[in-house]
């Protein structure tokens, strides 16, 4: 098989340490892909969002399936774009990554599906908006109905700072056109964990979950970045968890979203809220969650490669997915400034020294090769993942590794799975 991987962060080099490892594959491409993947792909200098490129790329060279990364791409129109080609890809069409694309249309959908989720309300006025906040109270939360790159939520803790919000996004419109819209919903307390399934349109089949530590500082403070970490499984998240979220949340959504016309297919990644009341759904992403996908990889024993053909042909009621019974855990090393603006430019020495920790893995996200050097080209630079029979195991490993690695203009969160500890 031939296979042209999507993107070029952390969760593309896991996947593509994936996808290489599997006997069908005899060819894998990455486009644009960083020095890490080109370790186990091709990089191709395309964009991930460069969709024409993309479809002519792999028309030119007979691939089997196109695998998108990232959402970018998926809004855009590639799975659209691959099936006029005749061309398997495994994610959802255009119309289906509305789920992420649009929290306005994922409250609709989970309204009409009766999938528990906290209770919303949609506004294109921003003087609506304001009123309904100042009717409903604090805490309350405000969201951005587009892609905001992770920075379309404030969970506002008074009125006011809700009100600031909604100029911020309506008026000022910070985030582009992704602020036409808003949703604002009910503030619902407990613990997050990300949820994936496998779906063919029709069936799905569970993936398993992971945590995500969202906030940059330790102990969970400072601002939002794209996840600074993750650890897979999350103990709080039980086999009968699984089951209601399966039975209450994916299957009535993957249901509504044929009787709308766009069945989805792909991997659907549900931020889950676990309240007192029950699991709530946050938000839907079409895509594999990043950092949360490479503690997936490190702990996937099933070739990924036929579960994704099987999500292209409608045919994962035929299939499982198994998982190894090891913790694995991956740790974010950041360029100074992250999530603001990073710091680039900067040498990674010892790389090979943290490779050779035992069990541990590397995954490059924003690195750029240099004449034999490795630099740091992004925010989000590295993933230093580990595996274990027990999460403290793992995470030895993995700073151990983080300990090895000269990159005095780096820095990661030192306390990566601490809600498991904490237990
Ligand atoms: P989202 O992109 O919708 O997942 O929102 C980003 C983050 O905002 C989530 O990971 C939560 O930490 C927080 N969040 C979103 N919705 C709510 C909610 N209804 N109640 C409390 N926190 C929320
Ligand atoms: N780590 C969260 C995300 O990928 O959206």
């Amino acid at each position: 098989m031939k296979v042209l991987l999507v993107g070029s962060g952390g969760r593309e080099h896991a996947l593509a340490w994936a996808i290489a490892a599997s006997p069908l594959v005899e060819r894998l491409w990455c486009a644009p892909g960083n020095p890490g993947i080109a370790q186990e792909a091709t990089c191709v200098p395309i964009g991930a969002t460069d969709i024409p490129a993309l479809v002519a790329f792999a028309r030119e060279n007979a691939v089997d399936l196109v695998v998108p990364g990232p959402e970018a791409p998926l809004v855009a129109g590639l799975a659209d774009a691959c099936a006029e080609a005749g061309i398997a890809c495994f994610g959802p069409s255009a119309a289906a990554a509305r789920l992420e694309g649009s929290k306005a249309f994922m409250k609709e959908v989970c309204a009409a599906a009766g999938v528990p989720t906290a209770p919303s309300a949609t506004f294109t006025d921003a003087e609506a908006a304001k009123a309904h906040v100042r009717r409903e109270g604090a805490p309350i939360v405000v969201k951005a109905d587009g892609l905001a790159a992770g920075k379309g939520v404030v969970v506002a803790a008074t009125v006011a700072e809700a009100e600031a919000a909604i100029d911020a996004f309506m008026r000022d419109r910070v985030h582009g056109e992704a602020g036409a819209a808003v949703v604002i919903e009910a503030c619902l307390v407990g613990e997050e964990v990300s949820f994936f399934a496998l779906c063919d349109g029709a069936h799905a089949v569970p993936f398993g979950a992971a945590q995500d530590h969202k906030r940059v500082g330790e102990g969970d403070t400072g601002p939002n970045t794209g996840g600074m970490g993750a650890y897979a499984p999350p103990p709080a998240f039980t086999p009968e968890l699984e089951r209601q979220v399966m039975a209450a949340i994916v299957q009535p959504t993957l249901a509504e979203m044929v009787r709308r016309g766009a069945p989805f297919r792909g991997v659907l990644f549900c931020g889950l809220m676990l309240t007192e009341a029950g699991p709530r759904l946050l938000e839907f992403n079409v895509r594999f969650g990043d950092p949360e996908c490479q503690v997936l990889m490190l702990r996937l024993m099933s070739d990924l490669v036929p579960a994704m053909q099987a999500a292209c042909d409608g045919v994962l009621d035929r299939f499982a997915v198994r998982f190894e019974p090891v913790s694995a855990i991956a740790v974010v090393m950041a360029a100074r400034g992250y999530p603001g603006t990073p710091v680039t430019g900067s040498e990674i020495r010892g790389l090979d020294r943290a490779a050779a920790v035992p069990k541990v893995r590397v995954f490059h996200a924003g690195t750029r090769a240099e004449g034999g050097r490795i630099v740091a080209a992004g925010g989000r630079v590295l993933n230093i993942c580990a595996t274990g029979t027990t999460l403290a195991e793992a995470r030895d490993a993995a700073y151990a590794a983080i300990d090895a690695i000269d990159w005095p203009e780096g820095f990661c969160r030192r306390d990566i799975g601490h809600r498991a500890f904490g237990r």
